[in-house]
Formats: C-alpha cells, structure tokens, sequence
C-alpha cells in the first residue's frame, strides 16, 4: 500500500465522537431523537434490510396530497417501479455519454478558477460543476442556469425541514417556481423530444408504465438533492486531502491510473453523505437495543465508513486502499443510482486540477465548514498554477 508519513489532519471532534459511539453506544440517542447507529455491520445490516427499516421516514411528505413520492423516501413496491422506470434513462452507457460535456465544463470552471493565486473552491468550482452536469441532463437552458442553481440551494439548505417538519419560505417559494418551470418544459418535451436525460424519461414507456408528470418532477428534485451537494463535497474532501498529503498530489500527477483508487478512499475518509434516515417498520432489536415501531434512525454512514473492525488503520488516508468496502453510496434497493455519474465527475475534475496546478491548499484547514451536514458554501484555496 502507498501511504506517506505525513500526518493527516487531528481528526475533528466529530470523528473522535462517532469512534466513541462505536466503542461504547453502537445505537444510542438523546431522551425523544432518533437512534444513531455507529457501527459498520449494524448500518449495513439497516439499510440492506429494508423490509423491517423503511426508507417512509416523512409523515409530511407521505400526508401532503400534492406530492408524488420521490423513490428515496418510498419502500417496495412503489420504489421498484420509480427506481425501474428511471433506471431505463441512467445506464452507464448514458451516463459515459456525459464525458464530454463534464470535460468541457470542468475546463471552463478551471480557467477562471486557476487564473488567481487565491480562489473560492466551492463557488468557482466544485459546486457549479454538479450543478451544471444535472441542469444540462434535464435541459435546463443556459440563460435558466442561475435560476436553476438558486432553486437547489434553497431547496438544499432546507432540506431537514422540508422532510421532518415545516419547510421555510425560501424553499416552498424556490420549490414552487421550480414546479412550473419543469411542468412547462415536461409539456414542451412531450410535445418535442430532444436528446438529455429528462426528455428520455418522458418517452419511457414499458410494462412497469410510464412516470406520470408529478413522479417526474420528483427525479428533478431527487437528482438536485442527492446529485449536487454530495459531489461538491466530494471535490472537497480530495481537495481536503491534497492539503493534508500534498505528496499525493505529485503522486498523481505523474501517475493518472491511481485516481479511481483515491476517489474510492475519499469517499471513505471524508464521506459526501455522512447520515441517512430510516423508520422502523416494526418493534426489533438492533445491537442489543429495543426499537419500537415508528422511531426513526440515522445510520451513520461516515462513521461506518471510519469503523476500525473493517478497516485496517482507519484513521488514515491509504490512497491504495484494498479492498475498500465502504457505504459512501449507500448499499441495498436505495443504493446510490448515480454513482457511476460521481465517480465520472470526480475523476474529470481531479484530472483538471492535475492538469492545470502544481498543488492546492485549503488557507484555513480548521474551517468548520468542512465537516458541515452538507457540502460548504465557501473554502478558500491558494493555487499553485502550472507554468
Ligand atoms: C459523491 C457523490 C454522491 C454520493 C456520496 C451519493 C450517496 C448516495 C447515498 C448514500 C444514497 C442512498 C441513501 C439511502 O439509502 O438513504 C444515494 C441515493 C441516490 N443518489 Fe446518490 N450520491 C452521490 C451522487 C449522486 C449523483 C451525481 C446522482 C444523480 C445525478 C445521485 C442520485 C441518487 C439517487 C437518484 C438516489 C436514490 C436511489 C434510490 O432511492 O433508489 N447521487 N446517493
């Protein structure tokens, strides 16, 4: 295995909490909140069985009637049938058929990014790429771009309300303006078909049916949840690990074939998506605790993903890492649809900032922001810019 001497960052509390919850209370919660579980085995076991850990977990959702269920938050066997119809649109094929406009976006982004000795990493880079990757397989036009970016932070930014309570204004107004834009291109799309991924979706029509205009506004908001804040915090966290191990970087600049291998890793280290939800569908037990029908749970994927029983030295960063089993993009009927779309914009965007810097450093490693729920909205980077 290649793993440098260097030291990695001193874990932040948050680490140093989830390994004492693994250590002592594998499924613990405060009096009256939702059951944490720790432990790599027991989140695997919670989301592979989704039978007894139902994926329900939004009593508004599932009782507001003008909502179609998006397939993340609904069980068998309307998941089935969501997840199969839109699988139809999402198939490696077309997803490497994505190649050329991420290259070309990535390097648009990296030339205005790598032209200042100091840059915004999020606002310049890594969040306008997942933006613009989804806003271009929907067929959002260029002059809705903005708009369209504005839509997704303020849906994002509220999202736990959005699903456990009561969403705030920004959101139901972005949701609203949201809705009649995509009904009004899903009404044109019908009418003429072009070529991106929203349009295919709308011809799908097979035995499991067709996706009614609802259900297909849901994906548009699904694939703006689940598809852009993970990716930029995925850019992140590898940009995370250049400051910490600059050594990779040169590592990687001399030899590409290593990237698929460190994104694997970074998705284990720093995981996009460190918790997901779940209810219980029945009265069970889970790693010796009672759990009454109903609570809800966080299996805590980043914890999971850092848990010592599974992963020789843990704590550090083996860029090499094999085998690398981690949960970054879930396991089981919800696993991540999009995974292979994260892995293709990863390796693009590592690729261009292989090509176009000497090195990268966070200005301040400390921010908090950088273990935020979500991905930042801002990290200062100092660029070392190739001659
Ligand atoms: C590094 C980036 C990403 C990470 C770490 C990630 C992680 C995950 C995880 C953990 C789940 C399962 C959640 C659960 O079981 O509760 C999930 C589901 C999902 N993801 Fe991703 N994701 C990423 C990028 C994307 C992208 C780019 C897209 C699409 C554009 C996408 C689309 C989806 C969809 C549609 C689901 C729901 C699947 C289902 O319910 O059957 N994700 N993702």
């Amino acid at each position: 295995m290649t793993e440098s001497n260097a030291p990695v960052a001193a874990p932040v509390d948050q680490y140093a909490e989830w390994a004492r919850l693994r250590a002592d209370q594998p499924v613990s919660r405060d009096p009256g909140g939702p059951w944490r579980v720790a432990r790599y085995d027991d989140v695997r076991h919670v989301l592979k069985t989704h039978g007894d850990f139902s994926s329900l977990v939004s009593e508004r959702m599932s009782e507001d009637p003008d909502s179609a269920p998006t397939m993340l938050f609904t069980d068998p066997p309307e998941h089935d049938r969501l997840r199969a119809l839109v699988s139809r649109a999402f198939t490696p094929r077309q997803v490497a058929a994505q190649s050329q406009q991420i290259e070309a976006r990535c390097r648009a982004l990296m030339a205005d990014f790598a032209s200042d000795e100091r840059a915004d990493l999020v606002t310049s880079f890594a969040a306008p790429l997942p933006v613009g990757v989804i806003a271009t397989m929907l067929g959002v036009e260029d002059g809705d771009f903005v708009q369209f970016k504005h839509w997704s932070d303020a849906i994002f930014k509220n999202i736990g309300d959005i699903l456990l309570a009561t969403p705030n204004e920004a959101s139901v107004k972005a949701a609203d303006e949201m809705r009649a834009y995509f009904l009004d291109r899903i009404g044109e799309l019908r009418r003429s078909p072009r070529a991106h991924l929203l349009s295919d979706l709308i011809q799908v029509d097979t035995e499991e049916g067709r996706l009614t205009d609802d259900e297909l506004l849901m994906f548009c908001f699904l694939l703006l949840i689940a598809g852009n804040e993970t990716t930029t915090s995925l850019i992140v966290g590898c940009t995370r690990v250049f400051h910490e191990k600059p050594e990779l970087f040169d590592h990687l600049k001399r030899s590409r074939q290593g990237i698929p291998d460190f994104i694997e890793e970074t998705l284990r280290f720093y995981s996009p998506f460190k918790v997901t939800l779940r209810r219980a569908a029945r009265d069970l037990e889970l790693a010796g605790q009672e759990i009454a029908k109903g609570e809800l749970l966080l299996p805590m994927i980043a914890s999971a993903n850092r848990d010592e029983r599974v992963f020789e030295n843990a704590d550090r960063f083996i860029a090499d890492r094999s085998p690398n089993p981690h949960l970054a993009f879930g396991l089981g009927i919800h696993s991540c649809l999009g995974a292979t779309l994260a892995r293709l914009e990863g390796r693009i965007a590592i690729e261009s900032m292989l090509d176009q810097l000497n090195g990268i450093e966070l200005v301040d490693p400390t921010d908090p922001e950088l273990d935020a729920f979500g991905a930042p909205n801002s990290i200062a980077v100092r660029l070392d810019r190739a001659a």
